[in-house]
């Protein structure tokens, strides 16, 4: 028989502390029925008191500003991480689980890059640390991987994982604005961060798609082993142009299983087809689409961020907590991530990958300037399936926008060199992969 009331610590009160807190104490009824455990919600650290929130009641005593009143507290089963962050995130956890503590996080900074230690530690001390928070926000995607696709071999997977820039590249589709326009609207709306690099250079994305890889490959990979591109060069021409050629532009996060045992792992801007599931994804929201073997093709789709949606993740994982803490056993959670140690998959290099993109040339408008790239693309091997001339009258120069058929990407960076060499091109191709196995 178990304890008959779990007790629960949050360290960090702000935006998804809020949600979580609202949802322990105005839903403990609810909880109760559901899980069979009362969950009692014990302390709360916040780094400046007094605070108080609309919507939620604290017990007395409730706040405190020192996370040791947590983390050490003998009747704490459940620390709850949601202060973000790194260095002080580990080291808290750290000591959490060396206490014997169930862990839930959102880090995924964190876990992307302490995960496997965190792991191995949370295993040592037969706890749990449950982070289905961390990727994808409200949407179940890590219990998922974790457990109903259990019986699968993962074929790919693709993922809008990130809110921010689906909202910004939305935008950009909707109302025809430049990136930078966007992005300032998207901050005075407190869409976006006041430093938006980690999102719209693609690494929140590529954190997310690190803990989604651990899971549906058993391997822990590092962020350098995958490519990372980001939407800040995506400009209004390349918006407009996909969509005269029937695609959107979105900032995916794929995971592909190519030959037996090797991934391809990248997050970048990504033509998809206007018709696909995926192309219709719109504003903050996420969708993560997965193929298995036996499943075939899945997609899910919700809000990734804010306040509610991720509090309910969180408050999944501690109701899972709390049943591990109960039984006394640590949920299956983390031994996806432990399997990691001995990677299953390798990962492939960018430049061995193959695909379809869409390349848009800004050149002299002069007789045989096609041929010319068109020779050197042929030499690569690359072959073109469409071509449009986007010529603004009177200009000097005008875009040349192709399609090719699939082309292996170290082919396709030694034809650009060569190309860049012509006098008649005049900048830097945009460059753009396409990816057609989201159209189901
Ligand atoms: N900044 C993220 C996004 C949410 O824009 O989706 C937190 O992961």
């Amino acid at each position: 028989m178990g304890k008959s009331c779990i007790n629960v610590g949050i360290l960090g009160w702000g935006t998804v502390g809020t949600g979580v807190s609202k949802i322990l104490v105005n839903q403990h009824a609810l909880i109760a029925k559901n899980s069979g455990t009362e969950l009692r919600l014990k302390k709360i650290v916040k780094r400046t008191l007094p605070a108080t929130r609309e919507g939620v009641e604290l017990p007395v005593d409730c706040l405190t500003t020192n996370p040791v009143e947590v983390i050490d507290d003998p009747d704490i089963d459940i620390v709850v991480e949601l202060i973000g962050g790194v260095t002080e995130a580990h080291s808290l956890i750290r000591r959490a689980l060396q206490n014997g503590k169930h862990v839930v996080t959102a880090n995924k900074a964190l876990l992307a890059e302490h995960g496997g230690e965190l792991f191995q530690l949370a295993s040592e001390h037969q706890v749990s640390l449950n982070f289905e928070a961390s990727a994808a926000g409200g949407i179940p995607i890590i219990k998922t991987l974790q457990e109903s696709f259990a019986g699968n071999q993962i074929h790919s997977l693709y993922g809008i994982v990130n809110g921010t820039c689906n909202y910004i590249l939305t935008e950009m589709h909707e109302c025809s604005v430049d990136f930078s326009d966007v992005l300032k609207v998207a901050q005075d709306l407190g869409y976006a961060e006041a430093d938006p690099t980690l999102d719209v250079e693609g690494i929140d994305a590529a954190q997310k798609l690190i803990l989604l890889i651990a899971l549906a490959y058993r391997s822990s990979i590092s962020l350098s082993q995958l490519y990372v591109e980001g939407i800040t060069n995506i400009t209004q021409k390349e918006i407009q142009y996909a969509r005269e050629l029937g695609y959107v532009i979105k900032l995916l996060a794929i995971a592909k299983l190519t030959d037996g045992n090797r991934v391809e792992a990248r997050v970048h801007p990504t033509l998809v087809p206007e018709r696909s599931l995926l192309a219709n994804v719109g504003g903050a929201f996420n969708a993560v689409c997965v193929i298995g073997d036996a499943v075939g093709p899945t997609l899910f789709y919700g809000q990734g961020a804010g306040e509610m949606p991720t509090a309910s993740a969180v408050v999944a994982d501690i109701i899972d907590a709390a049943k591990s803490a109960q039984q006394g056993v640590s949920t299956p959670i983390s031994q996806a991530w432990l399997a990691g140690a001995q990677a299953e998959v390798d990962i492939c290099s960018i430049d061995d990958i193959e695909t379809r993109y869409y390349i848009r040339f800004v050149v002299a408008d002069r007789p045989g300037v096609l041929a010319k790239i068109g020779t050197i693309l042929g030499n690569w091997h690359i072959s073109i399936a469409s071509v449009i001339q986007k010529d603004p009258h009177g200009m000097e120069t005008v875009s040349l926008v192709m399609l090719t058929h699939t082309a292996r990407e170290k082919n396709m960076k030694a034809a650009l060199t060569e190309i860049y060499t012509l006098e008649e091109v005049k900048e830097e191709a945009q460059l753009i992969r396409i990816e057609e196995g989201v159209d189901f």
